[in-house]
Order: structure tokens, then sequence, then C-alpha cells
């Protein structure tokens, strides 16, 4: 029987609308060896909808959105719309998209592939072996809390205000995805805060402590966030899944990112408690090499394989994809990021062509 699925589209901004086309039409290629069918709508968001129609994130985009079965995002921003006012800020409108759909955890996997080591920046003897999941809180925190703003003191002189503020309910269930990701894979967790000087990270380790009696198999440890830092580049293997908050996640996401060598490589999953999740590359607009066809669109092809996996259930289609990108990278096709001596550099579209060429041979 074919299954047949509502996907939302949000190429956004940059190099976005270049990667999505060779993404979509992977999708297609694997979506017709395993009877899965596809209805695509396009939608608008960050600069792009800024242009269109003065708001990052229409409510037409949220509402398309939340009638889909899951939401594929390229990337959005650039120079172009850096100096505008906040709420026109094309980042306001992946914000307010988490917001939207609930999206409170972000996973965000960072793998050695044994075929690019020698990009990353670190000794390989470090990295080889490299397999970690973030496991990022995507709605609360500082991100979100109240209050936030610039406010002038009494004296008048202007005063900056964000506050970290988790509630138990929060912690709670990112900490029960985190515990469930870790069970799924190596089995170890490792809770990051600043709990020698933060009372909201103190609430969040006691609460990590105390769910942790309900997941006996998973070993659980904890680090401040400083120390966890320097703990990814000194020896990075120590890690299986890492759980944090926002703050702290984008930080360490970004160095557990870098030690794969290429950020351009990396995909993301931000999920809800239920509702569509929205799949996106790890990596920005790039706005440097945009509409050049140099741009590596293997993040977002993996991050097709993650909406897949996670966002509908279909494990063996995302098996696929992953496969063809690793036997691309075996056969030596690269995109200029990622280059190295003795290997061809494609660019976006021929890689989105090899790929095809590889799913249609397996
Ligand atoms: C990320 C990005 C965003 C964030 C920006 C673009 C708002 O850095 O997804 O990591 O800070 O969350
Ligand atoms: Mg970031």
């Amino acid at each position: 029987m074919t299954q047949s699925y509502q996907i939302t589209l949000l190429p956004g901004d940059g190099i976005g609308p270049e990667i999505m086309a060779v993404a979509v039409d992977i999708l297609k290629v694997v979506g017709q060896q395993q009877n899965l069918t596809f209805d695509f709508t396009e939608a608008l968001i960050g600069g792009a909808a800024i242009d269109a129609v003065e708001n990052p994130l229409p409510q037409q985009t949220l509402d398309t959105c939340r009638q889909s079965d899951a939401v594929l995002l390229a990337a959005i921003g650039g120079y172009k719309w850096d100096a505008l006012p906040r709420h026109l800020r094309p980042e306001t409108g992946l914000l307010g998209l988490r917001a939207g759909l609930e999206l409170f955890a972000n996973l965000r996997p960072a793998q050695i592939l044994p075929q690019l080591i020698d990009a990353s920046s670190l000794k390989s003897e470090v990295v080889e072996g490299v397999d970690i999941m973030v496991v990022r809180e995507l709605t609360g925190g500082v991100y979100f809390g109240e209050p936030k703003g610039v406010f002038s003191t009494e004296t008048g002189e202007k005063r900056g205000v964000n506050t970290m503020a988790y509630t138990v309910a929060e912690i709670d269930r990112i900490g029960r995805v985190a515990f469930e990701t870790a069970q799924k894979r190596g089995g170890k967790l490792c809770s990051v805060d600043k709990a020698n000087v933060l009372e909201v990270s103190q609430l969040w380790r006691d609460r990590i402590t105390a769910l942790s009696s309900e997941y006996p198999d998973v070993e659980l440890s904890h680090l401040y966030v400083d120390n966890a830092a320097m703990q990814l580049v000194r020896c990075p293997k120590q890690f299986d899944t890492i759980v944090t908050s926002n703050l702290f996640g984008d930080i360490l996401s970004d160095i557990a990112a870098m030690l794969t060598g290429s950020i351009g490589m990396l995909p993301s999953a931000s999920l809800g408690a239920d509702g569509p999740g929205v799949f996106e590359p790890v990596h920005g607009s790039a706005p440097d090499i945009a509409g050049q066809d140099k741009a590596n669109p293997l993040a977002q092809v993996l991050s097709v394989a993650m909406m897949l996996r996670y966002g509908l259930d279909q494990p063996t289609a995302a098996e696929k994809i992953e496969s063809a990108v690793l036997t691309l990278l075996a056969n030596g096709y690269r995109t200029g990021d990622i280059q190295s001596p003795g290997t061809t550099v494609l660019g976006c579209q021929a890689i989105g062509e090899t790929l095809i060429q590889i799913l249609n041979q397996g």
C-alpha cells in the first residue's frame, strides 16, 4: 500500500533553495522505491518572507506547517536583513516556528565519518569514532524567558535583560527525550548545566537526577558547561548523548559539529510532543556562496533521512539515503568545503544527480 505524506518545504534564504531542490529530488526517488508519495507545499520564512510580506514568519506559513506531517527547512538569514529591528529579523521567524509548533526537543547528531576524518581540525586519533547526539532544549531558557528587553533605569541608563528560566515540566519533558535517546544509543547520558552558579541549573540538575531512577539502564553524568566545552575538544569520545538547555545547546552543538570538520554535513531534528517536526541542516544560509552551485547539499539530504526516521517512522527509507551518502563519499565525491587531495569536487546539483544514480543502482 502506498503511504502518502504532506510535507511543508521552507527553502528560506541564501543557499537554502539550491540545497532544498537536491533534497526534494532525493526524497522523491526514495519515495518511489519505498512506495511513499509526498505532497509538497512550499511556504515563506526568514528573509524571503520579509521581502515578500514584511514578516519573517507569516501566519500562513505557520498554518501550513501545522497541517503537514513534517516540515523540511533549509536555512534562513543573510547580510541583507542583519540591520533590521528584531521583530523583522529572519532569526525571529525561526524562533517563532519553534515556539509555534512547540518543538521543545532538538536532536543534533555529530558523527565522524571515516571518509572525512581529515576534514576535522583536530587530530584524527582524537576524533576517530566520535558519535555524539546533542539533545538541546529548544523552546525555553534564556531564549524565551521573561522579562526580556532593553529598559531604562531610574537614572535613565539603558539596561538589557534576558531571563534564564525553566519549569520542572519543561526540564522533565526534555529529560525524558534525552534518556530515551540514550537508551537507543550507547546508554550514556551527560547532562550539562552551570549548577555551581545558576539556580535554574540547580533545578535542572535535581530534576535530571530524579528522572534517572526511571532509566536504570542509562548511565547518567553531569558536567558544568565550561568543562563540557573543554572536554568536547579534549576527548570527544567520552560522550554518547548530551542533554542541555537552549543556550548551552546552541554553543555546544556548534563545537560538536566542528569536530566532524564540516558543519555542511550535519542534519538536525526539532520535535514536539505531537504534531509535525522540523528537519533542517545545522549550518546556516551561507550567503557568500549562494547561487553559485557550490553549496554542500548533504546536510539537507541527511535532514530528509532524519525526517523519514523521526518524523514519518520510515527507517528503511532513511537508511537508503544515509547509505547512499556514504557510498558517494566512499566513491571520492566531495563539495568544496570537504575536499581533500585525490577527491573529485562536484557542484551542488551534480552531487544530487550522483546520489540519485547511487540510489537507482542500489
Ligand atoms: C541554531 C541557530 C539559531 C539559534 C539562530 C539562527 C536563532 O544558531 O539553530 O543553532 O540560536 O538557535
Ligand atoms: Mg546555533
